[in-house]
C-alpha cells in the first residue's frame, strides 16, 4: 500500500480549560469545563487528512508513558500508519496548555518534550515509503533541523512539499522556502517572519508578497473568518470563507493544511485557489464544535461536492 500523505511533526496532550476569558499575569479565574484531548499541529493535520480519506502515515516520537501510548492508539483508531512513530524514554510525550475563552479564542504554551528528540537519524525509516508517497507536510513543533531535513527529502524524491512554520520563529532558515511547494501560515506567523502587520487582507497581500519572493512555490496565509489568501507567481487571490459562530478555533489552522495535504495528493490538477477554497470549508466545520481533532471532520460529514 502506498502511503500518500506523510506528516513529519508534533504530537501533544491538550490539557484544555473554557473560561469566559483569557487570565492576566499574576491572575486566577474561574473556568467551566476541562478536557483531555488529542493535538498537536502535526498530528492533527494527518489525523485531518486521514478523515478525508487519505493514506496517511505520521513520523515522530511520542514518549514511553501513557499519553504515549495513548496518543499510539489515537493514530490507530484514526487510520493513521504508526509505523513511523517512535517511543522513547529520554523524555515525557508534549503536552499543550490551551485555555479557550467565550469567543472561541485562545492561547496555548506548549512543552514539546520527545518532539525535540526526533532527529534526522530517524527520518530514515521512511525513506523507503517517501519515494512513493505524493505530499509531505512539515510545521516547528519538532526541531527545525530535523523539519528542514525532511522537507529537503521529499524534494529530493519528488514529493511535494507543505510547510506550515508554527509555532513560528523570528529567524527561520532561508532553505525553509525554498524547500515549501506551499509556504502555509496564520496571520500572526507572517507578522512575525516579515516584520509587516497583518491586519487587513491589503496587508496580508503585501506579507504574502514578501513571502513568496524568499522563494516558496507558493504562499497561502489564513485569514480566520476572513478566509485565505493565495498567493502564486502568476497572481494573487482572496478566499473568503461562509460565516460561522466559532465556539473553539484551536486547530482549525492545522483542519486546513491536512484537507489541503489531501487535495494536493488526490487532486493534483486542481487549481491551488479551489483546493483553498474547499479547505476553508473544512476547517469552518472544525470550528463550530469543541476540541482539536474532536471537532475534525470526516468525509462522510462533508457534501459530497467537495470530493
Ligand atoms: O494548532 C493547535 C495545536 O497547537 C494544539 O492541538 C496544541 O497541541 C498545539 O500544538
Ligand atoms: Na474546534
Amino acid at each position: 500500500m502506498t502511503l500518500d500523505v506523510i506528516v513529519v511533526g508534533s504530537c501533544m496532550t491538550d490539557l484544555v480549560s473554557q473560561a469566559p476569558r483569557l487570565p492576566k499575569a499574576g491572575e486566577t479565574i474561574h473556568g467551566h469545563k476541562f478536557f483531555i484531548g488529542f493535538g498537536g499541529k502535526g498530528a492533527n493535520q494527518c489525523v485531518q487528512a486521514a478523515r478525508l480519506g487519505a493514506e496517511s502515515a505520521m513520523v515522530c516520537k511520542v514518549g514511553k508513558d501513557f499519553f504515549g501510548d495513548n496518543y499510539i492508539q489515537n493514530f490507530k483508531d484514526s487510520g493513521v500508519h504508526t509505523d513511523f512513530v517512535q517511543q522513547t524514554s529520554d523524555a515525557a510525550t508534549g503536552a499543550a496548555s490551551i485555555i479557550v475563552n467565550d469567543a472561541g479564542e485562545n492561547a496555548i504554551v506548549i512543552v514539546a518534550g520527545a518532539n525535540m528528540l526526533l532527529n534526522t537519524e530517524d527520518l530514515k525509516h521512511m525513506q523507503p515509503s517517501l519515494i512513493c508517497a505524493k505530499v509531505l507536510v512539515c510545521q516547528l513543533e519538532i526541531s527545525a533541523q530535523t523539519s528542514l531535513k525532511a522537507l529537503c527529502m521529499a524534494r529530493e524524491s519528488g514529493v511535494k512539499t507543505i510547510f506550515n512554520p508554527a509555532p513560528a520563529i523570528p529567524f527561520l532558515d532561508a532553505e525553509f522556502y525554498k524547500v515549501s511547494d506551499v509556504f502555509c501560515c496564520n496571520e500572526s506567523e507572517a507578522e512575525l517572519l516579515t516584520g509587516c502587520p497583518v491586519s487587513s487582507v491589503d496587508e496580508a497581500q503585501r506579507a504574502g508578497q514578501n513571502l513568496l519572493a524568499r522563494g516558496c512555490g507558493a504562499v497561502i496565509l489564513t485569514l480566520g473568518p476572513q478566509g485565505c489568501l493565495v498567493l502564486q507567481a502568476e497572481g494573487s487571490k482572496h478566499i473568503p470563507t461562509e460565516a460561522v459562530t466559532a465556539v473553539d478555533t484551536t486547530g482549525a489552522g492545522d483542519s486546513f493544511i491536512g484537507a489541503l495535504a489531501f487535495y494536493m495528493a488526490y487532486f493534483p490538477k486542481m487549481p491551488l485557489e479551489e483546493m483553498a477554497r474547499r479547505a476553508n470549508q473544512v476547517a469552518a466545520v472544525s470550528v463550530q464544535t469543541m476540541g482539536t481533532q474532536t471537532s475534525f471532520p470526516f468525509k462522510k460529514d462533508l457534501p459530497a461536492a467537495l470530493f
